[in-house]
């Protein structure tokens, strides 16, 4: 049996931002932005636009491509660290949006990874009886909850959706193993403060801007480097598989010298690699589902051919599936 990806979309805001936008913003330079980060410019929500809009579109190219109706649905579920609220869970809003009817719906909160993690979840579904189609979607509206008066991280984040059909059938395609991993004792490099239990909002965590995301850049790159290599042999190892058996390679898209470092570590050419950072910055759980509805749209990706993909984020958690095509 296998549980693979039967439609793929993508969607992201008409808005763009440039480098030169935010010289404007805050005292940085389209050069630095460019030199550490890879990042050209990134797309941000309209004020009438949120997370479950930007799913809902992805999920609606990804329906479309696949074949498949809403209410032939199983399971809706959406990876995000910027849902709409709290509750009720934005694949619930997604749910009701596309009329999804027969489908359970919930939230996935594993931060940039958390489409990885959806599709080894979704597979995980689909290997009982009762479901046979499951939509995952990864979709963030990060500008929400960066604070654009900080350079450090303003700079890297961008909004955007996408989404994923997954069905079983009988063909040996599909996902073929995945590698999910956490080390929760360095929840502190990326979090954020305020808003929920922990410290509810108050006017003295608005005034010291605790709703926006807080990050230790050097020690968070620190550690990327080093699980999206272990993070992707792992998996690779778990479906008998080599890195020279790797047709594409499609990682988290966070920073050009994190990628960079990742592939070289592998050993695998840069042309093995899909990187599409320049145009949408750090999309978080919607980077590699936007990477591969490009992909597919450009029609790089052939059946048969051996994709891994792999990221990482807070938590500090990170993971990879290898995808059958
Ligand atoms: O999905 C996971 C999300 N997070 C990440 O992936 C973040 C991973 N980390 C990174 O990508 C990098 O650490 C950053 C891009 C965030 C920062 O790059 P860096 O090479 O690690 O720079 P740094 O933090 O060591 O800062 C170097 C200098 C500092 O100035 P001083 O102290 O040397 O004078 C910063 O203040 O660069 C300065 N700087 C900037 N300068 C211009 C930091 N941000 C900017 C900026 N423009 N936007």
């Amino acid at each position: 049996m296998g549980i693979r990806i039967a439609g793929i979309g993508r969607y992201v805001p008409e808005k763009v931002l440039t480098n030169h936008d935010l010289e404007q913003m805050v005292e940085t330079s389209d050069q630095w932005i460019r030199e550490r980060t890879g990042i050209v410019e990134r797309h941000i929500a309209a004020p009438n636009e949120s997370t479950s809009d930007l799913a809902y579109k992805a999920a609606l190219d990804a329906l479309n491509r696949a074949g498949i109706s809403p209410e032939e649905l199983d399971m809706v579920f959406v990876a995000s660290a910027s849902p709409d609220m709290l509750f009720p869970a934005t694949g619930c809003l997604v749910q009701a949006k596309l009329g999804a009817k027969n489908a359970g719906c919930f939230d996935v909160e594993a931060a940039c990874p958390g489409f990885v993690y959806g599709l080894e979840l979704a597979r995980g579904f689909l290997s009982l009886p009762h479901y046979k189609k499951v939509l995952v979607i990864g979709a963030e509206t990060l500008s929400r909850i960066t604070d654009w008066t900080d350079r450090n991280t303003c700079v890297l984040f961008g909004d955007g959706a996408g989404a994923a059909v997954l069905i079983k059938d009988d063909s040996n395609r599909g996902i073929i193993a995945s590698y999910l991993k956490g080390n929760g004792k360095l929840g502190d490099l990326l979090y954020l403060p305020a808003g929920c239990a922990k410290m509810p909002a108050s006017h003295e965590t608005v005034d010291q801007r605790l709703h926006f995301i807080k990050m230790k850049g050097r020690e968070v790159f620190k550690h990327a480097v080093v699980e999206m290599q272990t993070s992707a042999l792992k998996a690779l190892e778990r479906a008998g598989l080599k890195p020279e058996d790797v047709d594409w390679l499609v990682p988290h898209q966070a920073n050009i010298r994190i990628i960079e470092a990742t592939y070289e570590r592998l050993g695998l050419p840069r042309e093995k690699v899909y990187i599409n950072i320049d145009r949408y910055g750090n999309t978080s759980s919607a980077s590699i589902p936007i990477a591969l509805a490009e992909m597919d749209e450009k029609g790089l990706l052939k059946p048969g051919q051996i994709v891994v993909t792999v990221s990482f984020g807070a938590g500090f958690i990170y993971g990879a599936n290898v995808i059958r095509w």
